[in-house]
């Protein structure tokens, strides 16, 4: 693993930690507030080729790798990580999910006007009764000849509102266990798609999650992702690379608070000195960015390795686990730092500290993380 960035990825850094201060920052505390979604922003990163990232660019994407990637997600976070989750679930759950395993036909129609940011995508796995155990989907998919028959209901689905194409989970052969799942790509506008109501959340509140249902909606054979039964292993695969994507969300938005801790420390004054210059708070500030610079390194090893073509679902897993804990427990100190500053919205870390938590719970919980990096330890 190389630690020394390219130009190329530095330049792709800088370009997205410039977008975020001077597009993202401007009603960032608003669109927490009235929990809107920042639908020019996402346009304009669509522009700018952030929505395609790692796609090629014969299929309308940025042609960039993974460590950039990476790169980028850790800026915007830093800024507004509802923005950024639609950044994440697009490139790395929809575009390389259909890039990696779709077909020519599918990567035309659909990954296009995705990965160049006409269209945005959703993933729909997580039911009312399936979260961490992702093999007890309810949603069927029912072979009918040349379409299947899909019916059921998808929760917490990020971009559910705003979406044009849905990638679904469903379960075609109860019999068959995770073995009787596929992967489908479904259109929003076709009939018996609905969208429930939008989800009042915690944290990430501009970004759009909602509730979806199917009711006898005709998906052509086509759109199947793979071969009969691959939907399973096409949801695990494609989760392990989002979890990269979650994982410097997660980075983002703890070196943002620590950022905004750290210029805080060295201003405030208290007892007759700078607080950065207290030792309770000198001390707090080192393990900070200690841990956000642990969580970077094991962000790039997962991006390194991705790129490199090699197995990355352990690098993934650790990168998440310990990226979201980083994050839940130093934006809580970033507000302590502030006081009660920290506690009122203009000074953007509790945001930060509300945000947090989604990153231990979506794309696996932290316990779903623990399952997979004690599972490929113990099978040596
Ligand atoms: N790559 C390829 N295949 C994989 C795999 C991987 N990374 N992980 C598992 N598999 C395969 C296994 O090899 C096995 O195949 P065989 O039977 O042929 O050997 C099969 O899949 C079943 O694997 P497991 O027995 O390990 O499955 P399990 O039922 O025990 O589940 C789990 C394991 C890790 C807990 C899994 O269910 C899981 O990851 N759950 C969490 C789901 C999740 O992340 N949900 C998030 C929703 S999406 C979201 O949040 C998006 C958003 O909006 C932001």
């Amino acid at each position: 693993m190389n630690l020394e960035l390219s130009e190329e990825q530095l330049a792709v850094r800088d370009a997205a930690r410039e977008f975020a201060k001077s597009e993202l920052l401007p009603g960032v505390i608003d669109r927490d507030e009235t929990q809107t979604f920042p639908a020019e922003q996402i346009k304009k990163l669509g522009e700018l080729g952030f929505m395609g990232m790692m796609v090629d660019p014969k299929y309308g994407g940025s042609g960039m790798d993974t460590v950039s990637y990476v790169l980028a997600m850790e800026e915007l976070s830093k800024i507004d990580a509802s923005a950024s989750v639609c950044v994440s679930v697009n490139n790395s759950l929809v575009c390389w999910g259909i890039e990696k395993f779709g077909s020519e036909e599918q990567r035309q129609k659909y990954l296009i006007p995705l990965a160049s940011g006409k269209k945005i995508g959703a993933f729909c796995l997580s039911e009312p009764e399936a979260g961490s155990d992702a093999t007890s989907q309810s949603t069927t998919a029912i072979d009918k000849g040349d379409h299947y028959l899909l019916n059921g209901t998808k929760n917490w689905i990020t971009n559910g509102g705003t979406a044009s194409y849905y990638i679904v989970i469903a379960q075609t052969d109860v019999e068959k266990g995770h073995k009787g799942i596929n992967a489908f790509i479904v259109e929003q506008d076709w009939e018996g798609f609905m969208v429930g109501a939008k989800e009042n959340k915690l944290g990430i509140r501009g970004s759009d999650t909602h509730t979806i249902m199917f009711q006898d909606v005709k998906v052509p054979k086509e759109n199947r992702i793979g071969i009969d039964g691959f939907g399973f292993k096409f949801a695990m695969k494609v989760l392990s690379g989002g979890r990269i994507g979650i994982a410097a969300q997660a980075l983002g938005i703890a070196s943002g608070a620590y950022e905004l801790a750290l210029a805080y420390s060295q201003e405030r004054k208290a007892f007759g000195k700078e607080i950065s210059q207290h030792q309770a708070i000198a001390f707090k500030l080192a393990d900070m960015a200690t841990d956000i610079e642990a969580s970077r390194l094991l962000c790039l090893k997962a991006a390194y390795q991705k790129d490199a073509g090699e197995n990355f679902d352990q690098a993934s897993a650790m990168a998440k686990l310990f990226a979201s804990s980083t994050a839940m427990k130093h934006t809580v100190e970033a507000v302590q730092i502030h006081g009660g500053y920290g506690f009122v919205k203009e000074y953007h870390v509790e945001r930060l500290m509300r945000d947090a938590k989604i990153t231990q719970i979506y794309e696996g919980t932290s316990e779903v993380q623990k399952i997979v990096i004690s599972r490929n330890l113990l099978k040596g």
